[in-house]
Parts: C-alpha cells; structure tokens; sequence
C-alpha cells in the first residue's frame, strides 16, 4: 500500500502580487464556508475511491491559507485523519503571510494540529517588499517569525531573491540576517518572471532588468554557502534545511510518490486499481465549489500517466534534489531501467562534465549541474 500525501488548494489572496502566477484570487467577500464545505466534500469523495492508506503529510498550500478560519483548518484536518490512516510523526504545514491578522491566528493553528508552518517573507528589504507589492513590513515578518517560533516545531519562511538592482554584498547580508532568526527550513528562490503577471508586462516595458546570468550563478553560490555556514544544506535546487527539517510533503513530490490535490487547480498523482493517475482540478474557486456540489469532485479531467511519461516526470522531479533519483524507486514506479528513460550520450557528456554523478544507488545533478538543469534536462530525457 503506497503511502499518502495530501495538498488542500486555498485559493483566496489579500491582494495579487505582481511576479505571482499562481491559481490566486482575490475577492470583496471570501466565501468561506461553502468553500470550506466543498473541500471537504471533495476530500471525501477522493478519500472513499483512495481507500486505506497511510497518510504521511498534509500541506495547505495557496493562495494564502492563513486566511482560513483556525476551526476550518481543524475541521479538514480531522477529516483527514479521520479518512486515511495517519502516520506518527504525520507532518501538518500552513502557508502563513507574515500581516498582523494573519499571525494572530497561529495559536489556533497550532490547536488545529498544524505542526509546521511556511512564511511567506520574501525579502526583510522595505523598498524590496514594496517593489515586490507585499501587504507586510520587515518588521512585521520579523514579528510572525518570532511568534512561530514559540509555537510551532517546525518553521521555514521564502524570500526572493536576484531582484533588479539587488548587489552580491546586499544579498549576502539579508541572508546572513535571515539565518540568525534560526528556522529549520528556508526556501529560497530567485525571482522569475512568469507569462501573465504584472512584472511581466513591466519587464518587457523595461521598466526593470534581472541581474545577468553571471550575477544570478554568484548570488546562487553565496546562498548555498551562507546558507551551508548556519548548518543548512541545500537538499532541492530552491530548499534549504538542517538535517532532517525537510519538507517530507515536498520530498513526496520531487521522490514522485503519491499525492492527492483537492480545492481549486489542485494537482494530484495518484496509484489507483494498479494505473498511476493524474488528476486535476477546475482552477476558478466558484466553478469548481459547483462542479464539487453537482457530484463531489471539480475535477476536470484525469489522465493516466504512460509508462514513458512517469519515467520522464520521475527524472524532472528527482533531479531537483541533491540525492538525485533512486533506481530501485524508479523500476517501482515506472517499470522501466532508468538508464533506458535518459539519452546516453547526453548522460556520459554530463557525466564527463561533472553535472551529474552516479552512485549504487541513484543518478543525481552535482551542485554544478543543477545551476543547469533547466538547459540539461531537455537533451537528457527522452
Ligand atoms: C504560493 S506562494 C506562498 C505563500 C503565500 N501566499 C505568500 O505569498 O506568502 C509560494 C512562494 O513562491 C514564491 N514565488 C511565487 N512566485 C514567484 C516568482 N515569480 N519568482 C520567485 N518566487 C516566487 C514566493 O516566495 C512565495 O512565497
Ligand atoms: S505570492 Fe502569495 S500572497 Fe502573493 S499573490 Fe501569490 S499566493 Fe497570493
């Protein structure tokens, strides 16, 4: 029996930033409860054709999660425990935004049985968090942290970084400030500009510029090693943690393990009858809400996923992480020899190069290779 992840989609924000493309709506009123009463009835439903399983994670993810009322989040969660078999050390994340009200509900979080939460700072730079369209201060996001951290186990927090005009020395300094506030886990991205927002418009106005390739490569070496000098380690291209303070929801996606997506554009993979599925959600929260209350799912469609594909996904996954992907878990879950799903010749240049490396047990980028993976996986994958 495979074990479960679980991902619940809150597709409510405050306010749309201007880099983000993710499925975020905002609203004059929030329909809160027949929201919250669609997803469990779409937990439910994806719980009765799932069956048994054990569940290793559950992660509220956004939009902004932290917009939910704490009896919501405890609701959904006893739902979840209550449908699937929850593991001992089952771990429970919220995305938090760092505002006043939002930080005011941890304690109920924390009641909820949420035992992980993932703030979304993005940078402890005023004019940066201006630039970036944030609700919140510096201050403010110090605040959320401290207060986390008296009541969670486990926290991390984002920022972005390789924003426009941002200099190797200041980047250092906001990192090494970052580090001393002494999370478990830290994700760090550098921006991007994705079809569709606001920056994306404004980029191509030049009315900013990203730093060039050779800026970005150094900012990304000084954050893994700042990041290496406070004992965490880069364990995914953009995740940072101590040992053993990573994302177990996250590592079930980069090991491609089975998760299941309920709410708004929720994505899932799921083994079911012998087939591995894909499945995915209406991303409009009041068409979904409709589709879940006609017949208990706002799925739009589901697709099983080919042999082929799941090697390809498996790869485009497992090479994000540092300890790469393992052969014994690829046979399993794609029935097919990992050395057949990549392009030999490309796999020995890489090899020769040093971006890639391989052990008994795995096929992984070096730190050198995944700089590269976006322009490497291409040509390896078939
Ligand atoms: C779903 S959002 C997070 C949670 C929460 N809504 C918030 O903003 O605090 C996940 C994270 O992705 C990152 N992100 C989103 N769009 C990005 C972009 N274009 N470039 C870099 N990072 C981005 C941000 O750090 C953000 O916190
Ligand atoms: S970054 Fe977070 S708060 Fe901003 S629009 Fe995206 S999901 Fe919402």
């Amino acid at each position: 029996m495979d074990d479960l992840a679980l991902y619940i989609h809150w597709p409510f924000c405050l306010s749309k930033c201007p880099y983000c493309d993710f499925n975020s709506h905002v609203r004059e009123r929030i329909p809160q409860a027949r929201m919250v009463a669609a997803l469990r009835r779409e937990l439910a439903y994806e719980a009765a054709r799932i069956g048994p399983r054990r569940l290793t994670s559950i992660f509220f993810g956004g939009g902004t999660p932290s917009l939910l009322d704490p009896e919501n989040v405890a609701a959904l969660i006893g739902d979840a425990v209550a449908m699937f078999m929850p593991a001992e050390d089952l771990e429970i994340t919220l995305e938090a935004n760092p505002t006043s009200i939002e930080a005011g509900r941890f304690a109920g979080y924390a009641q909820a049985g949420v035992n992980r939460v993932s703030i979304g700072v993005q940078s402890f730079d005023e004019a940066a968090l201006r630039f970036l369209g944030r609700e919140h201060s510096a201050g403010q996001a110090v605040a959320a942290i401290e207060l986390a951290r008296g009541i969670f186990p486990r926290i991390s927090f984002d920022l972005i970084y390789a924003r426009p005009e941002q200099s190797l020395a200041a980047w250092r300094a906001e990192l090494d400030m970052a580090l001393r506030l002494a999370a478990d886990h830290l994700s760090l991205y550098q921006l991007t500009i994705e079809p569709g927002t606001k920056f994306h418009t404004l980029h191509a106005r030049g009315e900013f510029v990203l730093p060039d390739e050779d800026l970005a490569a150094a900012l990304y070496d000084a954050t893994g090693e700042v990041a290496g000098r406070f004992g965490l380690h880069a364990y995914e291209i953009s995740n940072y943690s101590v040992p053993g303070g990573e994302s177990r929801h996250n590592l079930a996606y980069w090991r491609y393990q089975d998760y299941a997506g309920i709410g708004p554009g929720a994505h899932g993979r799921l083994s079911l009858d012998g087939r591995l599925m894909a499945t995915s959600r209406h991303r409009a929260p009041e068409a979904w809400g409709a589709l879940v209350e006609q017949g208990g799912s706002g799925a739009t469609h589901e697709d099983e996923v080919g042999a082929l594909d799941r090697g390809r996904e498996a790869l485009l996954m497992g090479l994000r992480l540092s300890e790469g992907v393992s052969f014994s878990r690829f046979l399993a879950r794609t029935g097919g020899r990992l050395e057949d799903a990549v392009d030999a010749a490309v796999l020995r240049d890489c090899l020769a190069a040093g971006y890639l490396e391989v052990t008994q047990t795995h096929l992984l980028a070096t730190a050198e290779g995944r700089k590269r993976l976006d322009a490497l996986l291409p040509a390896l994958v078939r």
